[in-house]
């Protein structure tokens, strides 16, 4: 069975990403530690985030096929797919992205700021398309893959948040090992990691990588998506698909091992309140709590 390190990783990121503990919001809830994990300032490429990690696996793989274009999709303020505009950019290769309408929000300049006027900046190559959320591949998808090559390019497919695809799992499996040693710096544990799942990489990478670890966790999902049955079942083939067959796992480590951390982890639906781009209850009950707590 292959090893984490039998594959090959393009860096992007400054190093481990920050984690630090939120001392006051613990003090707050009375209860757990609470720690923070800072995928949000990882990269020094146009702010980074979750997915420039798990980009650090396809890269070598985009650029042993000869790719000159990376083309992706995600929602109108994707930031999938303003990281994949960023990695182009620093790679020298063109993106192509398909921009769908995912979320039911009538904001007049939606399309025009954020993420998107990043990607454009960028030099991306972006395409609005309307249709809805849905993590299999789309036809909008294919027809720029095909534009491409139509062209005289050679397109690299990078799915939604870079999750279906073979190795799109191992950026968060790496995070796990990445979270061991920090513990081992830090003297903790984390016996539970919380994270929020919409195309289902980041929570499979993670389920995966902790599988070969001596320690079991939890590992919590909430679903951003508003499709908990897909969420679920993607989780759980992309966790199989990257412990199982190319096993991020400590060599001899048996199926048993991967079967059993499987059974740690659940999405958690938060009756769709936070779905990804739109400002839902918690996203707006935040400030005013924070607000509350001031004053
Ligand atoms: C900040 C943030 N965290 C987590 C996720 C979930 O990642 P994934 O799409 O791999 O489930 C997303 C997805 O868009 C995200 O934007």
């Amino acid at each position: 069975m292959s090893t984490l390190d039998d594959f090959p990783r393009y860096p992007l990121l400054f190093g481990p990403s920050p984690l630090h503990p939120l001392a006051r919001l613990s003090a707050n809830l009375g209860g757990p530690q609470i720690w923070a994990k800072r995928e949000d300032c990882n990269s020094g490429l146009a702010f980074g985030g979750n997915k420039t990690r798990k980009l650090e696996y396809l890269v070598p793989d985009a650029l042993a096929q000869g790719a000159d274009t990376l083309v992706s999709i995600g929602g109108i303020q994707s930031n999938h797919t303003r990281q994949v505009a960023a990695v182009a950019a620093k790679l020298g290769m063109k993106a192509r992205l398909v921009q769908e309408s995912w979320v039911d929000w009538p904001d007049s300049v939606n399309d025009r700021v954020g993420n998107i006027l990043l990607s454009r900046i960028m030099g991306a190559h972006v395409e609005l398309v309307e249709s809805g959320f849905g993590i299999g591949f789309k036809e909008s998808w294919e027809n720029a893959l095909e534009d491409v090559r139509s062209h005289g390019g050679i397109p690299y497919a990078i799915p939604a948040g870079a999750s279906d695809h073979r190795l799109g799992g191992l950026g968060f499996a790496s995070w796990a090992r990445e979270v061991q040693q920090q513990e081992q710096e830090l003297g903790v544990f984390f016996d539970t990691i919380i994270v929020c799942s919409v195309t289902g990489s980041t929570h499979a990478g993670m389920i995966a990588g902790f599988a070969g670890q001596d320690r079991p966790r939890r590992v919590l999902g909430i679903d951003a998506s508003a499709k908990l049955t897909e969420t679920r079942a993607q989780v759980a083939k992309i966790a199989r698909n990257t412990a199982g067959r190319r096993g991020p796992l400590p060599r001899g480590a048996s199926r048993t091992d991967i079967e059993q951390a499987l059974t740690g982890w659940t999405v958690i639906d938060e009756e769709h309140a936070d779905t990804s781009g739109m400002p839902g209850p918690l996203k707006k009950a935040a400030p005013l709590w924070y607000r509350l707590r001031r004053s």
